[in-house]
């Protein structure tokens, strides 16, 4: 960064934008990488590539933030939300084969599928993939939380005709904020570069023939970037081991388990999630984010799913309860890299100690504990545990 205030090479492009796409793509193993301003950018740029447009259906997984359906709506397409499986959480490719296969029988095939690698954890690529081929339908990748995964290998993101990742302040590493869009065409990364600088001709004069965006990275932040790479390896050892910490301490606790690591892959761990079954523990996950919050501890919910969201309320949708208990019962502990061994410890102990619906019952009433007698309270209603 120093390197580029020094040689006035601020904004916007220089080479450390060069330099941090090849850097970028040699270590997630694409053959191609435009550098962007945000994740979301890159989503945007991949649909717009593929020509998603009105009257277009594309599918999407619906356990996952909001930033991997908007570029559905920016191009005024429809998106179909599909539910996830167990073994990742992701999308589940037993339902994207009978999607595409009931929609080749319509005679509609999606435009496209966004496939969402949530929480550092890859979906399991190859069957979606192949199911996408059969039916000449592109993939593209939501890898924003997955940098530093991998499935069979290799990076998840490197697999469909597009891979967006995400710099976000949130990220595994950061530009503060910021995106990579990858790709095994180079004609297409070449597009997506002049789409993203206003989509300029090459004229000295200011010339434009068709519509573009501002959605490039600058210099300075390139710079950040190419930093923050070198440390990655180092960050997905800090979240592996915050996950291995948390799951020792809590995993033979009644009622608490963890996102599970799929046998395809090794998961980044970005985040350590944990199921709180409120049967088992005797309170929900949302009791427990905010006896956390009280100890000034920050949790947070899993994603709600799009399918439950009111900006989605007219969306298709294939399947979708395993994505609303996994909502119900899943919580995001703290997962920063820098965490100590004194932080994990505090949450752990603090988690513990939310207090049971049966034992607060019984102190109110001072009678018996509802829950030792198998009445269990029914955990609160999606509604009460929006993020
Ligand atoms: C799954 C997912 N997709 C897309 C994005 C968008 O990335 P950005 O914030 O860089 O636009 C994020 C995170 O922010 C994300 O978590």
């Amino acid at each position: 960064m120093e390197e580029a205030f020094a040689s006035n090479w601020i904004a916007p492009l220089g080479p450390h934008v060069d330099a941090f796409e090849r850097e970028f793509a040699a270590a997630v193993g694409a053959a191609h990488a435009a550098a962007l301003s945000s994740g979301t950018a890159a989503l945007h740029l991949a649909l717009h590539r593929l020509g998603v447009g009105h009257g277009d259906e594309v599918l999407c997984s619906t356990l996952t933030f909001v930033a991997s359906a908007n570029p559905i709506l920016y191009q005024g397409a429809s998106p179909v939300f599909v539910d996830s499986e167990l073994a990742t959480w992701n999308m589940d490719p037993a339902l994207v084969a009978e999607e595409l296969d009931a929609a080749a029988g319509r005679g509609r095939l999606p435009r496209a599928v966004v496939l969402v690698h949530l929480y550092g954890q890859s979906a399991d690529v190859e069957p979606i993939l192949a199911a996408c081929d059969r039916h000449g339908v592109p993939l593209v990748e939501d890898a924003a939380e997955s940098l530093g995964a991998e499935y069979r290998g290799r990076s998840p993101g490197t697999f469909g005709v597009f891979g967006a990742f995400s710099f976000n302040g949130n990220k595994i590493i950061t530009t503060s904020g910021g995106g990579m869009l990858v790709s095994p065409l180079p004609g297409e990364i070449e597009r997506v570069r002049f789409l993203a600088s206003q989509a300029r001709d090459k004229a000295p004069h200011y010339q434009h023939s068709t519509v573009g965006f501002n959605y490039r990275m600058s210099n300075v932040l390139a710079a950040l970037g190419r930093g923050q790479l070198r440390v990655l390896n180092a960050r997905v050892l800090a979240r592996r081991r915050n996950f291995a910490l948390y799951a020792e301490a809590l995993s033979s606790h009644p009622g608490l388990s963890f996102m599970p690591e799929a046998p395809h892959g090794s998961s980044s761990r970005w985040l350590t999630v944990v199921l709180v079954d409120p049967l088992e523990f005797g309170a929900t996950a949302e009791d427990a984010r905010r006896h956390l919050e009280r100890a000034n501890i920050e949790s947070r919910p899993v994603w709600k799913p799009m399918h439950l969201q009111p900006l989605f309320r007219d969306a298709r949708r294939v399947g979708g309860a395993l994505a609303e208990h996994l909502f119900r019962q899943g919580l995001c502990l703290p997962s920063g890299s820098a965490l100590t061994d004194d932080d994990r410890a505090r949450v752990i102990e603090t988690l513990l100690a939310t207090p049971r619906r049966a034992e607060r019952r019984r102190s109110r009433r001072g009678g018996r504990p509802a829950l030792a007698t198998g009445r269990a309270e029914t955990p609160p209603a999606s509604s009460e545990m929006a993020p």
